[in-house]
């Protein structure tokens, strides 16, 4: 998964100009170059239109990025929604439209009160009227677009068997095939747990942990997770070689996707660490810095 697209090595001659002839001797050192990392919209193109929307979904394809980061959380009826905070405060009007709620959580909301908040309002009033998308929804728009996922499982202590759920919608919705099995979905989260869950349910679906494990206990975690998703602000290149090392529960080499790296810079630099994805709000500049 996350497979990059080669890119040739600029060579001497190239360097030189047509017509330069050297012995092999004199030749200088191609420089180094790393492919280009693949890029993950994180919680949709979320630069441009509030995070882990349908219009965020859209703003991602809009700039022509596969690959879509969300956030899934469940509500007290059992239904799974996209947004990224366990409270609905930040990213809604639920204060206005249920003062008497607080602490807003969103476990403590029905689906069907969710449907009467504003999602998009509070990133720009030309977003009013954007809706916490069910799971259900958010794949429909990710399918229609022909984009893949990078499905996180926020706070699974939080909700006990809601890897169980996840399956199940993503079955129902079209996503455990093998296409998109094979190349079109990841499920991540920062629990050890949650991600062992998954991979035991269903061994065939692609994972990935959050976060950056000592070195010396890799080993363990290639067990049952295929990425290793750390911090930019955690990692360099000896870590990144030290995941991409080992193999995971598929046989493949482990895989890195650094978050959240939002300037161009900073790709630059997660690029020449050899991580294999960069998550970002930003994913045209990141793919422009990169590419
Ligand atoms: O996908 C990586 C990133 O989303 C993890 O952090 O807090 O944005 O969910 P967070
Ligand atoms: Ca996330």
């Amino acid at each position: 998964m996350f497979v990059r697209t080669a890119t040739a090595s600029t060579t001497a001659a190239a360097l030189l100009g047509a017509g330069a002839l050297l012995l092999p001797a004199d030749r200088p050192e191609a420089p180094e170059r790393q492919d280009a990392p693949v890029v993950v919209a994180h919680r949709g193109a979320s630069g441009y239109a509030p995070e882990n929307t349908l219009a965020a979904v859209d703003a991602a394809d809009a700039l022509g990025i596969d690959w879509v980061e969300n956030d899934v959380h469940r509500t007290r009826d059992g239904v799974l929604v996209v947004l990224h905070d366990t409270d609905l405060k930040r990213t809604t009007d639920v204060e206005q439209v249920f003062p008497d709620r607080a602490p807003w959580a969103v476990k403590d909301f029905t689906a069907a009160e969710l449907t009467k908040l504003d999602a998009g309002s509070w990133f720009g009033t030309q977003f009013t009227g954007a809706r916490v998308p069910t799971l259900t929804q958010f794949l429909h728009r990710v399918e229609h677009n022909r984009q893949k996922l990078l499905l996180e499982i926020k706070s699974p202590a939080t909700y006990p068997g809601i890897e169980r759920d996840i399956i199940q919608v993503l079955g129902r919705s079209g996503w455990l095939d093998r296409s998109h099995v094979r190349s079109r979905l990841v499920i991540q989260s920062f629990g050890a747990d949650s991600v062992k869950k998954v991979h035991s349910l269903r061994p065939d679906i692609t994972t990935g942990f959050l976060g950056t494990p000592a070195v010396a206990d890799l080993p363990a975690y290639a067990a049952f997770t295929d990425q290793i998703n750390p911090s930019y602000a955690t990692i360099g290149a000896d870590y990144v070689a030290a995941v991409q090392r080992l193999k995971g529960p598929h046989g493949k080499r482990l895989r890195v996707n650094t978050w959240t790296v939002n300037k161009a810079a900073d790709a630059v630099k997660a690029r020449d660490y050899g991580v294999d994805g960069i998550i970002t709000n930003f994913p045209d500049v990141v793919r422009d810095a990169t590419s």
